[in-house]
């Protein structure tokens, strides 16, 4: 780069102007968020502060301030860092020139500050490293790539006055004259918020918002942070800011919060109530395969409270405390979230708020994704596997109040598993009771326990049309159970009254016949979930199998019960349904 004696530097004067300004459109266009202004600076300050503590063992704390001038669309910032060299100031503003090293650092490719000068139209920078201070503008910039006026000209003061003579180092960056129209319509306006929005969005899309005290790792550097706010009234507002992320629970009274620790020892104690309407939260580290940390903070409460704390903070649309998958890096949040993903219960997606953190990230120019799909992948993993955990929780954190938002919400999950209902295999038979569990191919969860089961599992097989009988009557205040109808004549709707007894286990209607509760002779039909062949043919029963689909013998009859012709009983034989062996038969 060559630099005339005055030290202006003519914007970038190695290539031609247009394919410079094609570069500045890009840069400009890459950034999505209209607060990414403030992720830079914050960014660049921090970096700043952690490189003058590991520089400096006597360095006590940094400082770092935040300014926003409503009325004349200004942003400072300012940190006592280690400031900018006076070579390298010269450089600062080329695209993808980075005096970063360490990784540990948060800024890596260049273009922030680059990103910071072009978004307003008077940009200035006063720095000072070495016990000497510099200072660099620019002016009309925004105007320049917009297609208006000249190519702008870089001026590198190095004569200037130390506005902070008692400090080692620094850097005060100011951008101003920022259009409105640089901002979309719908988008939100950084001028238009107040100084809690405004701390809002600095502890939860900045690297102010420092997430490693969510797993108990202290900043390499202490920060003490101001937040002020010159407003169109007037008004100056100004607000000391910790250097920790607002997760939600920064709002809350410690009262209503408690940790999955609590939560599993409440609930193994049986004490519940100490559970109810209370915000979960909890932080978790998980090993990558390549034994990299994968570092989880999850946050679980009902709707409506996220919905509380946000009207409370008066929170745009856009900055909303909302369920989601946060990405973070380098203990500073990203601004990223990660798409919900499609678990069974996708509708507590929106109770749970999930902060990953992750070192090993690489993001796209203007940080807006993840660049590498297998990251996002592992990190869906992750994800998936903490809502797994804590699925069973979230129960807990809804109010009862809220059982029409939650009735909202989850029409999505109804309509899911509609679906899955009408791709079930015939039907489904699910008893939440604990039991034996079934073989994997078997249309149900648990076995029928008792007779009821037996009753309910064949109403639905008949509501599925897995059997042509009509029900007129299930009753237990009759002699027989179960009153069916089938049609034996289609052409002439011949239909025929059957008399059905049910029984979980079959032969269980020798005793009714013993104690002549049910007449052998009446009964056609025995519907049972299980039959012990053995014990009915002790009793003189003669027990034959029937085929499948056997065309002489009632629908679905697995088995025929009768007695031997010598017994001179010229009974009807009776259709035994044997369910567990229809299922099998089935599946
Ligand atoms: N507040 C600051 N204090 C000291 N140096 C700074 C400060 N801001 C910027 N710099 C210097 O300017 C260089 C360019 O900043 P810029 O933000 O464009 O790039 P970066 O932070 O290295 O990478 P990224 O594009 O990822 O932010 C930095 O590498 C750093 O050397
Ligand atoms: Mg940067």
């Amino acid at each position: 780069m060559s630099t005339d004696p005055s030290q202006s530097i003519q914007w970038f004067v190695e290539r031609d102007e247009d394919s410079y300004r094609h570069e500045a459109k890009n840069i400009l266009e890459s950034y999505a968020h209209p607060w990414d202004i403030l992720v830079e600076l914050a960014q660049n300050a921090v970096d700043a502060i952690d490189q003058k503590s590991q520089k400096d063992e006597h360095f006590q704390a940094g400082n770092l301030r935040i300014e926003v001038d409503q009325n004349n669309r200004s942003i400072t910032c300012f940190d006592n860092g280690v400031g900018i060299g006076e070579t390298e100031i010269k450089k600062v503003l080329r695209p993808h020139f980075s005096a970063k090293k360490g990784k540990t650092l948060r800024g890596e490719k260049g273009v922030g500050l680059t990103y910071i000068a072009l978004v307003g139209n008077q940009f200035r920078l006063t720095t000072k490293s070495g016990g000497k201070a510099n200072r660099l503008s620019l002016d009309g910039a925004q105007e320049w790539v917009g297609g208006r006026g000249s190519r702008p000209v870089i001026h590198v003061d190095t004569a200037t006055k130390d506005i902070y003579p008692k400090l080692e180092s620094y850097t005060e960056v100011s951008v101003a004259a920022i259009p409105e129209t640089a901002v979309a319509e719908e988008e939100l306006d950084i001028f238009t918020l107040n100084i809690k929005q405004l701390a809002h969005l600095l502890r939860t899309r900045t690297a102010l918002g420092y997430t490693g005290t969510l797993f108990n790792i202290p900043p390499h550097c202490k920060i003490e942070i101001t937040v002020k706010v010159q407003g169109k009234d007037g008004n100056l507002e100004t607000q000391a800011i910790p250097y920790e992320y607002a997760a939600p629970s920064t709002y809350m009274n410690s009262k209503s919060l408690i940790t999955l620790d609590e939560v599993k020892t409440h609930l193994a104690n049986d004490e519940k109530r100490k559970v109810l309407g209370k915000a979960i939260h909890f932080a978790k580290v998980f090993q990558t395969k390549a034994q990299k940390d994968v570092r989880a903070y999850c946050f679980l409460t009902s709707r409506h409270l996220y919905n509380q704390l946000s009207e409370d903070l008066q929170l745009p649309e856009d900055l909303r405390i909302q369920g989601g998958i946060y990405i973070a890096t380098k203990g500073m949040p990203t601004g990223i979230l990660l798409p919900a993903l499609k678990t069974g219960r996708a509708g507590y997606w929106p109770n749970i708020y999930l902060l990953l953190e992750y070192d090993n990230i690489t993001l796209d120019l203007g940080r807006k994704s993840i660049t590498a799909p297998r990251t996002i992948e592992m990190l869906g993993k992750q994800a998936a596997q903490v809502f797994n955990d804590i699925e069973r929780y979230v129960k807990y954190t809804i109010r009862e109040d809220e059982g029409t938002l939650d009735a909202v919400v989850s029409q999505d999950e109804l309509q899911e598993e509609v679906t899955a209902v009408r791709n079930e295999p015939h039907f489904v038979y699910k008893d939440t009771r604990t039991g034996q569990t079934l073989p994997s191919n078997y249309p149900f969860e648990r076995a029928p326990k008792q007779e009821q089961d037996v009753i309910a599992l064949f109403s639905m097989a008949l509501a599925r049309g897995l059997f042509p009988y009509e029900l007129l009557r299930v009753s237990s205040s009759y002699r027989y159970d179960c009153f069916l109808q089938l049609t034996v004549d289609t052409s002439t709707k011949k239909r025929v009254p059957l008399v059905a007894e049910f029984k979980y286990q079959g032969e269980s209607i020798l005793k009714d016949l013993e104690e002549s509760k049910a007449r052998y002779g009446q009964l056609q039909i025995l519907i049972c979930w299980t039959l012990d062949e053995t014990k009915l043919r002790t009793a003189g029963f003669i027990v034959d199998r029937i085929l499948q689909g056997a065309k002489k013998e009632l629908p679905g009859s697995t088995h025929k019960l009768s007695f031997p012709s010598s017994a001179a009983v010229k009974d009807q034989p009776v259709a035994v349904i044997c369910l567990s062996q229809v299922l099998h038969q089935d599946v």
